[in-house]
């Protein structure tokens, strides 16, 4: 039974102290993050377990990572069974693995051969490399990255350059040179700024970080079109909505189009980090030996988590379960905004919701997890909710009653303010 456990010896052991945690980390760790005061110990399903024996209902799952919730057993039993085989090998030599993933995720996106990384930052550098080769290719000066403002692509400093929010970007400039911005969901704006001189346009389907804004499929069609008349490249970032979250595999197949690249990462291996650039026509001639690689990225563990993954989404409807949840959360969600002033509108598709409030999201935040529920404020007024695909309904009725009475209790609370 304790060989079922992979928590079992965490467990076990005397409970590490979140006071403890927290003033070792604030001597050893450069400060990136400023973190909530959860001490997270161990997780099953949906359900997250802090140092104290308290549980979290889980509905922000690793930021859209935690896609099969925690323990999954399927995913327990490979990271055993290959953890005794092979964990790492480099791309110097050849797995079982790495090719039977790339099949997979080129046919379920319609693409034609993949090149795996670790992080999604990754995944988007390699697009833009890959864009810069194809730009220069027809002319000197066809350089420039079209992107979106509020956009997010990651923190590496060719990610950064296409990240369209100045909070991100201005302490590191200058960034790469030749990127320019488009409006959102803005047709003569983004008309405005593709030229010849453009090698690509990136997109994410839905700005995740930006607040869960999704793109208009026709706003999609339009970038389609003028890659194709420019000759640049289309690239779609769905490294956070991506692989199931809107209830489909990919978001951007709803809207008809057909992307020359699409970065993909968050869920892929279940937890354990893995991203994949996704390359079609000729965008997947460009790179040759040596011009681009990684240590860690596909290795036989990573991607037999991902091949796990993939059949557990598809064996177990998973595709069925985000559609419906999504649905069902949608619905509550929205009596929400209906009862209760603090909160304007709902955002989103399949799981993969945000609901907008009139003033900051973190004390609503806050004070869902003192009552049990794990969200995320992002973009200041925004709740955003990404969780597992594995939920069912009485998992969101708990979500949406929880979430009910600590917008009452904020509200309650700020009124009493002087
Ligand atoms: C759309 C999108 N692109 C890129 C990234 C960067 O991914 P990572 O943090 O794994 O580098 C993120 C992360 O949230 C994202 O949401």
């Amino acid at each position: 039974m304790a060989d079922s456990n992979p928590f079992a010896a965490a467990t076990a052991s005397p409970r590490p102290r979140l006071e403890q945690v927290k003033e070792l980390e604030s001597r050893v760790l450069l400060r990136t993050y400023d973190r909530i005061p959860l001490l997270a110990v161990e997780g099953k399903g949906p359900w997250l377990y802090d140092a104290e024996g308290r549980r979290y209902l889980d509905f922000l799952a690793g930021i859209a990572v935690n896609a099969l919730g925690y323990a999954h057993p399927r995913i327990t039993r490979v990271l055993r069974e290959q953890g005794r085989r092979l964990l790492h090998l480099s791309n110097l030599y050849y797995h079982d693995y790495q090719g039977q993933l790339a099949e997979r995720l080129a046919r379920l996106a319609g693409m034609e051969r993949a090149f795996f990384a670790n992080s999604g930052a990754e995944a988007v550098e390699a697009a833009i490399k890959i864009a810069r080769l194809h730009g220069r290719a027809i002319a000197p000066e066809k350089i420039e990255l079209v992107a979106l403002e509020n956009s997010f692509h990651g923190r590496t400093c060719g990610a950064l350059s296409i990240t369209g929010q100045a909070k991100y970007r201005e302490p590191y400039q200058p960034l790469l040179p030749g990127v320019r911005l488009a409006p959102f969901n803005d047709a003569e704006g983004l008309r405005a700024v593709v030229s010849d001189r453009t090698c690509a346009i990136f997109i994410e389907s839905i700005q995740g970080e930006g607040g869960v804004y999704p793109a208009e499929p026709d706003f999609l069609q339009l970038a389609a079109e003028l890659t194709r008349r420019h000759r640049a490249l289309l690239v779609i970032d769905e490294i956070q909505c991506g692989l199931g979250r809107t209830g489909q595999w990919f978001a951007y197949q709803a809207a008809g189009i057909e992307p020359d690249l699409v970065t993909a990462a968050k869920p892929i291996a279940a937890g354990f980090p893995l991203s994949c650039l996704l390359a079609r026509g000729p965008a997947a001639e460009l790179f040759h030996p040596g011009m681009h690689g990684t240590t860690f990225g596909g290795g036989p563990l990573a991607c037999r988590l991902a091949l796990e993954f993939l059949d557990i989404v598809e064996q177990d409807g998973l595709l069925e379960n985000v559609r419906a949840m999504g649905a069902l959360l949608r619905e509550g969600l929205e009596n929400i905004v209906r009862r209760n002033a603090m909160a304007s509108a709902v955002r989103g598709q399949g799981l993969i919701l945000a609901l907008q409030l009139d003033r900051p999201a973190r004390p609503v935040v806050d004070q869902a997890r003192q009552m049990g529920l794990l969200l995320n404020a992002t973009h200041e007024s925004v709740v955003r909710l990404l969780p597992p695909y594995i939920i069912e309904p009485r998992h969101v009725r708990l979500a949406l009653k929880t979430l009910s009475r600590a917008l009452r209790t904020v509200q309650r609370e700020q009124k009493q303010l002087p």
